[in-house]
Parts: C-alpha cells; structure tokens; sequence
C-alpha cells in the first residue's frame, strides 16, 4: 500500500511524521498501530485517516479549524457512527481554541451538527461538549475541550472493547454448537470496523476477539454500494489483521443464506431507537428480512452513544440521501495503478442514493453493547440503561 503523506485539507501537504496515533491503540496496519483520530504532537492539531482514499492509499489529514473537521464528517473522509460523534468532539476543541466565546460554542457545534443528519453519535457528542463546557469560564475552554474529546474518545474505546467480549460470547456459544467444525461463517454490511470508531469497532469487535482467540471464523463482506465501505474498507481492516473472508455483490447474502452458508449476522448501528429499531447503512433491512427467513440469528453491535432515548419509532429516524453522483460513479485502481473515477449509469437517468434504512426490532436476534446482549426491546433497553431510559421519560 502507498503511505506517503500526510496532507492538510487546505492544501497543505508535510511528509509523514512519526507520531500517528495517541492512547494505546491495538488495530494495525502493516505491523503498526492506530488509531483512526489523534492529535498532533505540538497538540494543535486533529489528525485522522482519510477513509476516502483507503484500501489504496493511506493518508493522514490535519484538521486544524472547526470548518476542518465539519468537512471532513460532510465529505466522509471520517465516517461512521462513533467517529463521526469522536470527530465532532474535537471539532468543538479546534473551535474553543479559535474563540472560545459563547456565541462560538453555540455558532461551532450548529456547524457541525448539520453535516450529517442520520448517526446520532453526532448530536450526542455535541451535548456531551457543550454540557461540559458549559461550566468552564472561556478562558480555560481550550484545553478543557481537548481533554474532554480525548475522554470520549477513550470511552468509546473501551465500549468498543466491551462489545467485543460480549459479541464473542455469541460466537463461542455458536461454535460450540456447531457438529462439523468448519469456519464460522459471519456476513456484515457497510463498515462496523475500527475504522468506523476510535478503534476495534462495533460489528467488528466480536469478530477480531473471537479470531485472535483462535475461533475459526470466515467473514462475508457486503460491498455495500454506493460507497462501498464493505469491500474498500471491512476488506482493508480484516486483511491487516489476518481474519478470512470474501467480498460479495451486496445481493448475495440471500443466497448464501438459503445454502446454509452464514451461521450469524452482525452489523453496526448509526441511530437505535428506545424500542429496538436500528436503523444503519442502507441494505440492512434486507439482510435482516433473509436472516429471518432463513433461521440466521441477525446481532447488531453498538455503543449507548448511538441509542436515541428520545425516538420509539424508526420510522422517524432522519435518513440521510446523498448526491446521487456516488451511484451513478465509482472510483478505483486502473490496472496500471491510477486512482480514477468513471461513470457507470446512461447520461440521463436519474439517480436516488438513500444512505440508510431501518430494521423493525422484530427482525432483531439481539443488541450487544458495552453493558451485555438484550433483547432489541423498549424493557430489555431499559433494563440496561436505567439511567438513560429514565431521563428521556421525564
Ligand atoms: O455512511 P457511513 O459510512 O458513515 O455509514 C456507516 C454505517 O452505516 C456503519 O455500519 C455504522 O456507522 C455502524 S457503526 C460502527
């Protein structure tokens, strides 16, 4: 893989420095660990993988001002549920040491709360800064807001750990089971990788626990159209870290499903609601109806963070619908190793690219999070979370 620079969004291209990651991250690439948003060494900048150029290139981006990291959310040069909430933390960081005023705190966290309208990780990471904040005299925000960014980064972290334990319960107990012991076949959709988080995943993080505990595991990766952060970026995580697996045409799980080829379904989340409905990357809700059909347990894997206390029904979750241009292009290596676009639909048909659809409850075996598996329901939800379910009924 190409790993040459590092590059500000303005423009502003450095070589690579040593320091690519803070914490104690555990995910590699080529022999060496990340994380996927860390801050600089002289601590005034935010760097992260720019996920648009992976699985080809690997590419460190500076985001230096709140315009930086609201770009980079709206562009997906970081994605997915828990980095867009870690980015959007240090988002506000990077805002608090432009001007840490009220009217900047307040100014700062509308911008980036309307990059991306589906993952409530973001909103969430935006209260969670603004409530802190909210008590810390502007003079010492600066610094205040970095530490706490770090902190959401760290717990997220940590919840990602969890889910990986109780998601390898599921596994174990699943081959245990199993008479013949051939690989556990799991299929995922879209990207619940590292990559997607801080670092380990959601969806991902029961796999790469269970494969580093010597369970044979085989992972079928949906491609995951328009974007494809199946087979650009699962197919990038898993290959680094040795778990096998196949790419397939998003259509396929159906299929494979009826031959008994899938023992287990996992995906991640990007807004759950109090009763159990998930709603993730568009193309989920049909993997879970063949999972159903077929007897296939269909887990989803995720954080509190990405729980919405305040909605029971999915079907008000917003869904986001991107520029249609990301359907009817793709973007890939030539066979003489150039990146280039090109257009794969007639010049006048329109295009619709919805980013994510909703899975009823009923569709799901179980939700595991960092406090254990429950039952994608309003008692179990609340049963986990006191606190939480609590506080949105008052
Ligand atoms: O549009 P994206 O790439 O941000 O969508 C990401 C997903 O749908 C993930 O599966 C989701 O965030 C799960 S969280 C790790």
């Amino acid at each position: 893989m190409k790993f040459l620079y590092h590059v500000a969004l303005h423009s502003r291209k450095k070589v690579l420095t040593a320091n690519l990651c803070c914490g104690n991250p555990n995910m590699k690439i080529d022999g060496r660990a990340y994380r996927t948003i860390w801050l600089s060494d002289d601590g005034r900048r935010v760097q992260v993988i720019d996920q648009t150029c992976l699985p080809f290139e690997l590419v460190v981006v500076d985001l230096v001002r709140v315009e930086d990291a609201a770009h980079a959310i709206r562009a997906m040069t970081v994605r997915g549920a828990p980095l867009i909430g870690a980015t959007a933390a240090y988002g506000v960081a990077l805002a608090m040491a432009q001007d840490p005023s009220d009217a900047h705190l307040a100014s700062a966290s509308e911008l980036l709360r309307k990059t991306r309208p589906t993952a409530v990780n973001l909103a969430w990471a935006l209260e969670e800064m603004k409530r802190h904040l909210a008590a810390v005299p502007p003079a010492r925000r600066r610094d205040e807001a970095f530490q706490h960014a770090a902190l959401i980064c760290d717990n997220d972290v940590a919840q990602c750990r969890a889910i990986g334990a109780h998601g390898h319960a599921i596994i174990k107990n699943l081959w245990a089971k199993q008479a013949e012991k051939k690989p556990l076949n799991i299929l995922t959709h879209c990207n619940a990788g590292w990559l997607a988080c801080v670092d380990w995943g959601t969806a991902l993080a029961p796999i790469y626990t269970a494969h580093d505990a010597g369970i044979p595991l085989h992972v079928w990766v949906d491609e995951t159209r328009p974007r494809n952060q199946g087979a650009s970026l699962t197919a990038f995580e898993l290959s680094a870290h040795g778990v096998p697996h196949t790419v397939i045409a998003d259509n396929t799980g159906g299929h494979l499903m009826q031959h008994d080829m899938v023992q287990m379904a996992i995906v991640g989340s990007d807004r759950t609601t109090a009763s159990g409905d998930v709603c993730n990357k568009v193309g989920t809700y049909l993997k879970a109806l063949a999972a159903h059909d077929n007897g296939v347990p269909f887990y989803v894997a995720l954080p509190s963070s990405t729980i919405d206390w305040s909605l029971d029904s999915g079907k008000d979750i917003p869904i986001e619908e991107r520029d249609a241009r990301e359907l009817t292009h793709m973007s890939g290596k030539t066979a003489g190793g150039k990146i280039e676009t090109i257009q794969v639909v007639p010049d006048r048909s329109p295009a619709l690219n919805v980013a994510f659809d909703v899975t009823p409850a009923r569709f799901v075996t179980g939700l595991i999070t960092e406090r254990g598996v429950c039952a994608a329901d309003r008692t179990s939800l609340a049963k986990l979370y006191p606190e939480y379910s609590q506080a949105a009924a008052e």
